[in-house]
């Protein structure tokens, strides 16, 4: 085994630990295992582990069928999403990226397209935290009369000052939940009827965290931010059971990353804390 990761996997324990109490929760010894097991790398259920990439998830996936598929992933101009939308163009999943700055995006789609030239990509303009922008690109996205089989509610902020939205609310509230709840319900009856018209279960992804366990409740934090997401899986699975409806909603944990979502909080335990755990 290598000690590195079981260095890091036992560092990340401590500083769960510490954060778990830090919000008078102390974490189960389940949750302990779960979170030790996935950082050292150990596959769970799905032969998958936190060490597996997003290629060698796609590797066996049939080119015939990807090229069939339309996927909206937000936030892919940069970290996860970016690297998301990369995989998927090059499996051949025609990608939308909604993205508040388009020359970000366009520097992204040509990167992509430098590595999958045949790769169909589409900017969007979209601002997560308007209610207006979502509305606008809901309605120039119909106006393609492209499919949608795939939609991953993947973009975040993690916001260090009490900043408000144009709609008034909490800035990283807006953006990483009421704006993915508004931008879902817009695009889910395209869903549903991509996927009656195809026969292809259409799948919607909310990227969050396991963070959300480490929720005080009369605290208002960034980890309770991440609740409201599972909560709309949850709740949107339901739903679309309910409803017949061929279609699938999760909640996934990324994995500890390295990415741009602490550019607000860059500072000594922030710094510290990635070099050891991100991946
Ligand atoms: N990194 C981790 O370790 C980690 C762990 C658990 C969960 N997650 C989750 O994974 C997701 C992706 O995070 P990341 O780490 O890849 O973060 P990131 O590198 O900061 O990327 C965030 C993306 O969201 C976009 N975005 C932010 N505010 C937006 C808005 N108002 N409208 C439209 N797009 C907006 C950003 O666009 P701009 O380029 O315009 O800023 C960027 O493309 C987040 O939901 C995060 O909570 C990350």
């Amino acid at each position: 085994m290598d000690i590195h990761k079981v260095y890091k996997a036992f560092i990340y324990t401590w500083l769960s630990s510490i954060a778990a109490i830090l919000q008078f929760k102390i974490p189960s010894c389940a949750l302990m295992k779960v979170t030790f097991k996935y950082l050292v790398g150990i596959d769970g259920p799905s032969g998958y582990g936190s060490k597996t990439t997003a290629e060698q998830v796609t590797q066996n996936c049939s080119f015939s069928l990807s090229s069939q598929l339309t996927a909206i992933i937000t936030g892919a101009t940069f970290g996860i999403g970016a690297e998301t939308a990369r995989v998927l163009a090059k499996r051949g999943v025609r990608i939308v990226i909604p993205a508040r700055d388009l020359k970000k995006a366009a520097m992204v789609k040509e990167a992509i397209q430098k590595e999958s030239p045949r790769a169909h990509i589409i900017l969007l303009e979209i601002d997560l935290c308007s209610f207006s922008s979502i509305q606008r690109f809901w309605a120039h996205f119909l106006s393609l009369g492209l499919p949608l089989h795939i939609l991953i509610n993947n973009a975040g902020k993690f916001s260090q000052k009490m900043e408000f939205s144009e709609d008034k609310f909490e800035l990283t509230f807006a953006t990483n939940y009421l704006g993915h709840f508004l931008l879902t319900e817009m695009l889910l009856n395209k869903m549903v009827e991509t996927a009656d018209q195809t026969g292809i279960e259409g799948r919607i992804v909310n990227v969050t965290s396991v963070v959300h366990n480490w929720v005080k409740r009369d605290h208002f934090n960034f980890c309770q931010m991440l609740k409201p997401n599972i909560l709309h899986a949850k709740e949107l699975s339901r739903q679309l059971k309910a409803r017949n409806a061929n279609v699938a909603m999760n909640a996934v944990h990324p994995s500890i990353v390295k990415t741009g979502i602490t550019r607000d909080h860059k500072g000594f335990i922030t710094g510290m804390h990635f070099p050891f755990l991100s991946f």
